[in-house]
């Protein structure tokens, strides 16, 4: 880690030089930066230029293709075809994989949740089922998510198909059988809204306590992370829940992240408290020194899933769909290169810049149509902005003159930076 720190402080040196998002993640000391995929987007060259640069996502997960529906549509038949179009793409770019899932309500084929089952048949299935597909990515993957969205909002059990017939049972039934099936692999419990504290979050301490109590492993527990702009918890309200789970000797992640504008088109304001929510998000996942790393649920506005599920909303990601990075992206860029600075200031190995590269600067030209503006806000504050902070852009009332010896660069119409 000190060897990637120090690179990553040697490239950060050179004035106007930028890191991708893996690459500084992990001189901050995190497992990998990544994003979710699925099948049709790898048709998309632009797109998939993007998405296998390890520098920036270092890590993948399949966002579809490895759920019941695709892996086993009948009782008894399975089939990889399509998850394995991920993992191998991933693995040709020397990129993690999260695997994604074995045990879930939805995307689950009508001869599981339609049948009438006994407990021990219900058993077999779920041991049969993760047994195969656990078994056949054996060794390639780093975590599963091995159960996925047990629990209602207000904390009750989800009653899907597993929990009527089985009870809580299923969960350490599942957690067994992908311990036999891929001892490497690190086992997760996944899920939304348990990202701050109350009812839901509560019940999940309840099911790593459960897992545990049965004498199963469970090594970590993946936060989604879908938040609104404006309604993401803070940074440190966020941390603290990371740390709850730490406590019981998990490890932890933020594993479907996007924020999401609860109406269109945004504002130049909005996309600032975007890039401030997604900095929050990043920011716990920093504080907490077992969280190992961030995946946004795809990273490009064209392959979000915001649009389709909830009307009139989107824009969720660190990309706009033309390609070009949000303020966001170039926030949690900033955030990421002070703590890869600041971890690598504690290093004594030799820097090297050989392994690190520079991003494109994106033409203000390129941003959507729709979401450009060309008023400016007369800056507010006459303090100066320190290196990685920001000095400028469209809504913009921070500082506009940055620290000695840096200077405020332009990364795009919303967003300047200190370098
Ligand atoms: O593949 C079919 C295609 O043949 C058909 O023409 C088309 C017509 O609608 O549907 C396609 O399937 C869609 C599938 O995504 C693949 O694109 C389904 O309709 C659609 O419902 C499905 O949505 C997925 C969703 O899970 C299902 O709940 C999203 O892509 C996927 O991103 C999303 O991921 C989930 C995580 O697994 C768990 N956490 C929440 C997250 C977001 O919902």
């Amino acid at each position: 880690m000190h060897l990637v720190a120090t690179a990553a402080a040697a490239l950060l040196a050179i004035p106007g030089a930028q890191a991708n998002l893996n690459q500084l993640a992990k001189a901050a000391g995190k497992l990998y930066f990544g994003s979710a995929t699925d099948n049709g987007e790898l048709s998309d060259s632009a797109y998939v230029a993007v998405l296998k640069n390890s520098n920036e996502f270092g890590q993948i997960t399949p966002g579809n293709t490895q759920k019941w529906q695709y892996t086993e549509p009948s009782n008894g038949v399975f089939s990889y075809t399509q998850g394995d179009v991920i993992t191998s793409f991933a693995q040709a770019n020397g990129q993690v994989l999260r695997c994604h899932n074995l045990v879930w309500h939805n995307q689950l084929p009508s001869w599981v949740s339609s049948g009438s089952w006994t407990a021990a048949q219900l058993t077999d299935i779920l041991n049969t089922h993760i047994a195969s597909e656990v078994g056949h990515y054996k060794g390639q993957c780093y975590a599963w998510d091995v159960v996925n969205e047990a629990l209602n909002d207000d904390g009750t059990y989800r009653t899907d198909v597993f929990y009527n017939v089985l009870g809580t049972s299923y969960i350490p039934i599942a957690f067994k059988a992908a311990a036999a099936a891929d001892p490497a692999a690190k086992l997760y419990y996944n899920d939304y809204n348990i990202e701050y504290s109350g009812a839901k979050a509560t019940a999940a301490l309840g099911i790593v306590k459960l897992i545990q109590n049965a004498g199963a492993r469970i090594d970590g527990v993946g936060f989604q992370g879908h938040f609104i702009v404006g309604g993401t918890p803070s940074q440190s309200a966020l941390a603290s829940v990371l740390n709850s789970f730490v406590t019981l000797g998990v490890e932890v992640a933020y594993t479907e992240v996007d924020v999401r504008f609860s109406s269109l088109p945004a504002t130049s304001a909005g996309y600032t408290q975007q890039a401030n929510d997604y900095a929050a998000v990043v920011g716990a996942c920093l504080a907490v020194s077992k969280c190992v790393g961030i995946t946004v649920w795809d990273f490009d506005d064209k392959y979000s899933w915001i649009p389709s599920t909830f009307s009139g909303q989107g824009e969720a990601c660190l990309y706009w769909q033309n390609l070009t990075a949000k303020p966001a992206y170039y926030k949690v860029q900033s955030l990421l290169a002070a703590a890869a600075t600041s971890t690598a200031s504690t290093s004594t190995t030799a820097p090297t810049s050989t392994a690190l590269i520079t991003t494109t600067k994106p033409s203000s030209t390129s941003l959507p149509t729709t979401t450009k503006t060309t008023s400016t806000t007369t800056p507010t504050s006459t303090s100066t902005a320190a290196h990685w902070g920001q000095c400028g852009g469209n809504g913009w009332t921070g500082p506009t003159v940055c620290a000695s010896p840096f200077t405020c660069k332009e990364q795009n119409a919303w967003y300047s930076q200190c370098l």
